[in-house]
């Protein structure tokens, strides 16, 4: 299997040489290990759940209204803020009464994408996912019940449910199909990677495209961060600082299986120069420092992944890299609602 790895990776490094002389036009999709293209398919993968407009609508008033929470002071916007690329700027989130959660908080653009939802993947839709938050006692801390009564007692919600769902209800499967099919609609696309993939060659710096290669070639990023979305939806063990210590196991607390132990999903990179703290823990501040942590190759712990080791990578390929990651970002604009209904 390896070695039909490295067969191909060689034919690919034949086929580029060859390529970058003949056809430089289509440069970008041709040479790269598989492909990088943004599915034209949506990603509205629950037919029964399909992202109407007055749907996505309602899930964006209610993702940003703080009465969904216990106490009416935080709503899912307050962690997954709009201006800060749907992410908090925080190491840790924090909670319900001011507390830190024991996990950073992760971006929700491409959050659509995700075959698994959370550091540790224990929730496998977004269906599924969106009322996690709302329940938790750690970050807002609302009874779903009691959440039900609530908006039943609010006659801008009633019509609106009325208006989204055939069952007119509101209930806590509506509340989460509306919340899911909102995130749905935060996809990156058109970034300045994806125009140059799909051929407009001078967008891409001459550094940007040495970083691209650097990382499927030397850095060997792409063995976790593969295709359009940066990430094989695996979980890893990249042998973080923390794991020593860390009580969180991640993917291991929710399989049991030891080769899970202290390992994390591959989140996305789109974006990722906007979205430091990084990694589960928050524990490295810069993107800088990110790539230095990776040219050491992590930590080694008795579970980390095979796939890390120390890169050798020279001053200018960090930087290189840095400017390929900094072409994978783009705005995903949503308009904030300035009212909520009464
Ligand atoms: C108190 C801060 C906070 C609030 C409020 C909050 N989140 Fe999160 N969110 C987080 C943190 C922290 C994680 C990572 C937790 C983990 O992986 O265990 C997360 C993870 C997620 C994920 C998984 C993303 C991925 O890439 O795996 C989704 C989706 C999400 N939140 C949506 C929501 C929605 C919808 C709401 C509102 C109903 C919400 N969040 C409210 C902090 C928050
Ligand atoms: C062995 C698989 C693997 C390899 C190889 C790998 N990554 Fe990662 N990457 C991950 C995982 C898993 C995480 C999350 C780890 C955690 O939080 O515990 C991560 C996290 C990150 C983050 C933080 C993102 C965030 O939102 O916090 C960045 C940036 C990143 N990787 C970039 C890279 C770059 C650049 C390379 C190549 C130099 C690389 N990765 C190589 C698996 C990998």
């Amino acid at each position: 299997m390896e070695l039909l790895i490295k067969m191909k990776k060689l034919c690919f490094s034949i086929l580029f040489v060859f390529q970058i002389s003949c056809f430089t036009s289509v440069y970008a999709e041709q040479f790269t290990q598989q492909s990088y293209a943004v599915p034209v398919q949506k990603p509205y993968i629950f037919a029964k759940n399909k992202p109407t407009k007055a749907l996505v609508e309602l899930g964006r008033i209610l993702f940003f209204d703080k009465r969904v929470s216990g106490n009416n002071s935080m709503s899912c916007a307050t962690c997954h803020r709009p201006d800060k690329f749907w992410s908090d700027g925080l190491k840790l989130g924090i909670g319900h009464n001011g507390v830190q959660l024991n996990r950073s908080t992760p971006t929700l653009i491409n959050a659509a994408y995700n075959k698994k939802q959370f550091w540790d993947g224990r929730a496998s839709s977004l269906e599924q996912q969106s009322t996690m938050p709302i329940e938790s006692p750690q970050e807002m801390n609302q009874n779903l019940d009691e959440l039900v009564i609530e908006l039943k007692g609010i006659k801008g919600y009633v019509a609106l449910f009325a208006e989204t769902f055939q069952s007119k209800r509101i209930t806590r499967a509506n509340i989460s199909r509306a919340l899911a099919a909102f995130q749905r609609s935060l996809t990156s696309e058109n970034t300045v990677f994806d125009r140059w993939y799909l051929g407009e060659n001078d967008v891409m710096s001459k550094s940007a495209i040495r970083g691209f290669k650097i990382f499927e070639g030397k850095a060997e990023c792409v063995e976790c961060h593969s295709g359009f979305n940066f990430t094989d939806d695996e979980f890893h063990n990249i042998g973080l600082k923390s794991y020593a210590k860390s009580r969180d196991m991640g993917r291991y607390d929710i399989t049991g299986n030891f080769r899970d132990k202290g390992a994390f999903k591959t989140p996305t990179l789109r974006n990722v120069v906007n979205t430091a703290p990084y990694m589960h823990d928050g524990s490295i501040q810069t993107i800088d420092q990110v790539i230095d942590f990776y040219n050491e190759g992590g930590i080694k712990n008795e579970n980390i992944d095979e796939d890390m080791k120390k890169l050798n990578l020279t001053q200018n390929e960090k930087s290189d890299l840095i400017a390929f990651l900094k072409t994978l970002s783009g705005n995903v604009q949503v308009s904030i609602p300035v009212s909520f209904p009464k």
